[in-house]
This record gives C-alpha cells, structure tokens and sequence, in this order.
C-alpha cells in the first residue's frame, strides 16, 4: 500500500525545523539503545558506489569526562593545533555575511559585546568542553578514499543530526573539534590511515540556557537553487 507521502513531508520538515547546534547541555545520558538506534539510521546514508567510508568513536559516562578534560587542557596547550583537513583560508561576500550574522545571534543571545574578546575566547572554548554534553561522536574518514569520501561523511554527519532529533537528542557538529585531530587519534587510538573530520556532541539541550536561545537564518530556495 502507497504510504501517505504528507506524513513523511511533515515528519521531516519538524525534525529540519527542529534541529539546532546546541550550545548547552544538560548531564542525563542518552541511553545506549537510542544511539544504537540513530547509528542505524545515519548507517543508511548513500556514499559513493556505497563505500560508506564513515567510522565513528562515540564516548560515554566517564570517557566523556577524561575527553572533555584533557581536550581543553590541550586546547590551551596547543591554541592553534592541526586540522587533518585544512580548514577554510576565509570567507568572502555572502559566505563572510552568512558566518558573521550566525556569530553575531550567538553573542547576542550570550549578552557578549563585540569588542568583548575576553569572553568570545572562553565562549569558543566551550567547543573543547564538548558544551557540556554526555557523548561526543568522533567522526573519521580514510584518508585513501580522497574528497568525496569528505562528502559521503558529510551526508553521514547530516542523516546522524536528524536522526538524533527523531529521538529527542539535540546535537552539535564541531569542526573546532577537528584542530586537534592527532590528539583525538591519540586519545581514542585510532590509526593514522583514518583522518578526523569532526566531533559531534550530544544529548539533551539546556533548555533554558541563552546559548540555546537564538535560531540561524537560511537563504531562500531561488537564492541556493535555478530551475532551468
Ligand atoms: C561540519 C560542521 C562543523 C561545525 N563546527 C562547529 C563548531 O566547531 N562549533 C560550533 O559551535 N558550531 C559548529 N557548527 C554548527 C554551525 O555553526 C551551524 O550548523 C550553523 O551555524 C547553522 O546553525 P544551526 O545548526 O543551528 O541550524 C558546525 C556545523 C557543521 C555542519
């Protein structure tokens, strides 16, 4: 039997609708059998002639903690790091607007001033305390594969987020993570073939925290898209 095709426009357009990058987090775990479950469905992402190059490493409880501990020291330690994938050399025109107005609705939110770099600083580094969230997803992709391997974990990394929304997580995908990606191999022992492309951290959001408070802007479907 056809299924109804506008319950699963309204299932999707809630869970797009409803997923935002957390920045605070409540303790309570997610339970073991609900990530099992998101892992199941970000597992069904198409990759190219299905290699499904995507790993991941997911801590817990007090691997979590050990992680959040000793990444912040190493962010202080090291502040620049080493991304395996070089990040972005800038950003120009639109691209520059769109990062500055995401930046701008978080300051805002957080009651930070602009010329206040102090607390930017420690706001930024609340990246390395994982925003204070149960579980972090360590994502890596071989490094042999080249790419479109980035973009097969890139689908994988999208899937993951709503799938978590489908079960009430709320997630934060962290390239920040990604600065210090020998150390993240280090930590968790994953081998040098496999390059880290970013953390996801998850669980339950704060509510109530000004971190949470602002949502970011899109740009419309004739601005990204021409049909022809
Ligand atoms: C690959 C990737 C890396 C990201 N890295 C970070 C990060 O390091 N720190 C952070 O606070 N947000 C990070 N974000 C979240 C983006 O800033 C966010 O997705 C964007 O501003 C849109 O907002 P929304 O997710 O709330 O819709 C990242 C997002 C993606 C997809």
């Amino acid at each position: 039997m056809p299924r109804d095709a506008t319950i699963a426009v309204d299932v999707l357009t809630t869970l797009s609708a409803e997923r935002f990058t957390c920045r605070a987090y409540r303790s309570d775990p997610v339970p073991e059998d609900i990530i099992q479950g998101i892992l199941q469905i970000a597992g069904k992402t198409a990759s190219w002639c299905n290699v499904q190059p995507w790993q991941v490493v997911i801590a817990s409880g007090e691997t979590t903690e050990r992680f959040r501990e000793a990444l912040t020291a190493q962010a202080h330690a090291d502040p620049e790091g080493a991304p395996d994938i070089p990040f972005p050399p800038g950003h120009h025109g639109i691209y520059k607007a769109r990062r500055q107005e995401t930046g701008y609705r978080l300051y805002a939110a957080l009651g930070i001033a602009r010329e206040d770099r102090e607390r930017r600083l420690s706001q930024s580094l609340e990246n390395f305390r994982l925003f204070g969230a149960p579980h972090v997803a360590i994502v890596t992709v071989p490094a042999e594969i080249g790419p479109y391997a980035l973009a097969d974990c890139g689908s994988f990394v999208g899937s993951f987020l709503l799938a978590a929304r489908a079960f009430g997580v709320d997630t934060t995908p962290q390239a920040a993570l990604a600065q210090h990606s020998a150390f993240i191999r280090d930590f968790f022992d994953i081998p040098d073939t496999q390059k880290v492309l970013c953390g996801i951290s998850f669980g339950y959001a704060d509510r109530d925290d000004p971190a949470n408070g602002f949502r970011t802007s899109r740009a419309s479907s004739e601005e990204i898209a021409r049909l022809v």
